[in-house]
């Protein structure tokens, strides 16, 4: 069994988006839990890949967009936070340039089926 870290975040089985909604649009933000302690995640399509990262950036512990539904992909690889460029591998969340550099954003284990993106366990946490 996974560990949850934040006391709203979704648990394992949870459908994240629907994969229509992210053909449209590349990017499907959700939110949990209550304003003053909300869980925020974003699925990203991007070349074809999908990611799923908690919707905070290790700078500053904010979101990494500041308008909604709106995020910076570079080259198919690279996330990088609205807020003062903080550069991420889309891969695996290492922030490689900017002031948080060698901090990750925290991934989501997803699964792909039945249209859409659900939370799978984290084994890396098991
Ligand atoms: S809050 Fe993301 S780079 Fe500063």
């Amino acid at each position: 069994m996974g560990t949850m870290i934040h006391p709203h975040e979704p648990p394992p089985g949870t459908q994240l988006a629907r994969l229509d909604e992210l053909a449209k649009s590349g990017c499907v933000e959700r939110e949990f839990g209550p304003a003053h302690e909300r869980f925020r995640l974003v699925v990203l399509s991007v070349a074809g890949h999908i990611h799923a990262f908690e919707n905070r950036c290790p700078h500053f512990s904010i979101p990494l967009n500041y308008e909604p539904g709106r995020f910076w992909v570079y080259d198919g690889s690279t996330l990088m936070c609205a807020h003062h460029s903080a550069m991420f591998h889309l891969d695996s969340g290492l922030c490689f340039d900017g002031p948080c550099q060698g901090a990750r954003l925290r991934r989501l284990e997803i699964e792909i089926g039945r249209g859409a993106v659900w939370r799978a366990a984290d084994l890396s946490c098991a």
